[in-house]
């Protein structure tokens, strides 16, 4: 017997076996019980022979051994690149989560003013009749006043119905030259639906210095619009009253959805309102120790949740509140 030829053929074929039964096809061709070599050993009669094949039996089984462990790491091998398990698929998502839309948008108005130049101003949302009404120069018998309108804690308490008293506690509380915005919430005792809520978000906006005049109301408003919805999106002045500012106009910009051409959001006008605004009235300058011949300036008071709906086409403000995270996890 050629027992090199036969060690040599042996490794061979188990170094080429190409899987687990390849390798024990092997085994049983050299090593098993019928096979040549365990034949042989089990005639050796003489000590010389049976050191020789007792070695090569060692040395065949050091090539099994070899060839074992080399198909399982290729069995793995395979695996992971055939997809059975694939080690480097992200492991299970779990929800995260994020700011409320509606904080995301007074965040970016808030970021556009700071941006202008203006400072954010935190006011209360309790306020004393005469901060909210009042010094506004808002007349006792103004429909506004009325406990079917506003939420009144006592006889001089309110739930502030709109940030504008933040304008009279800003100034009050320093000189001119001021620009501030007051982002805040807000109370009045409205059913809800589409367009309004018995409580809101607003940010007031106020500039008082010398010189100021209706064109840098405008501008500003413009500005703004322009940052927030996109410089496609037009806006308007209309004329209208408030008892704190003369003259009073109110904003309006074209419509998220038809773009002005007219569509039932905006009621077929093309248009849709994004609040009030005016001239300082004199009288409101007087109340806080200013002096109207030598201060000018002008307010807005913006809805921030109308805003947030201009801004993202969302139909209807209860979407805001009603927490469906189908709805909120799109933004
Ligand atoms: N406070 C008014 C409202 O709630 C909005 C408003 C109008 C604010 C004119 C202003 C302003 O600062 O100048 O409807």
């Amino acid at each position: 017997m050629d027992w090199d030829a036969y060690e040599r053929d042996a490794l061979r074929d188990f170094d080429t076996a190409r899987d687990a039964s390849g390798v024990s096809e092997v085994h049983v061709r050299y090593l098993g019980r019928r096979a040549a070599l365990p034949l042989a050993l089990r005639e050796v009669r003489d000590r010389e022979t049976g050191q020789l094949l007792n070695s090569l039996r060692e040395r065949l089984e050091q090539g099994e051994h070899a060839a074992s462990a080399r198909v399982a790491r290729e069995h793995v091998a395979q695996q992971i690149g055939s997809g059975g398990l694939d080690v480097t698929l992200p492991g299970t998502p779990f929800p995260r989560g994020r700011l409320h839309l509606v904080t995301q948008v007074r965040r970016e108005i808030e970021d556009i003013f700071l941006g202008m130049g203006y400072e954010v101003w935190d006011g209360d949302e309790v306020s004393d009749v005469y901060h909210n009404f009042d010094a506004l120069t808002t007349e006792p018998g103004h429909p506004s006043r009325s406990q079917s309108d506003t939420f009144y804690l006592d006889g001089d308490t309110v739930l502030r119905t709109h940030t504008s008293p933040d304008q009279i506690r800003a100034m009050e509380s320093r000189e001119p030259p001021i620009y501030i915005v007051c982002p805040g919430r807000c109370y009045r005792r409205d059913t809800p639906d589409a367009t309004h809520s018995p409580t809101f978000l607003q940010i007031e906006c106020l500039a008082v210095d010398r010189g100021i005049t209706l064109a840098d109301l405008q501008g500003t408003v413009l500005a703004f619009s322009r940052a927030l919805f996109g410089p496609e999106r037009e806006v308007r002045m209309r004329t209208s009253f408030f008892p704190f500012t003369e003259p009073s106009v109110e904003f309006d910009v074209t419509c998220f959805l038809c773009g002005g051409e007219g569509c039932t959001v905006c009621k077929h006008s093309g248009w849709i309102e994004m609040g009030g605004a005016g001239w300082v009235d004199p009288d409101v300058f007087r109340n806080v120790g200013y002096d109207p011949d030598v201060w000018a300036g002008f307010a807005f008071g913006f809805g921030i949740e109308r805003i947030a709906m201009l801004r993202h086409g969302i139909p209807d403000l209860r979407m805001f509140w009603e927490n469906d995270l189908r709805v909120l996890g799109q933004f």
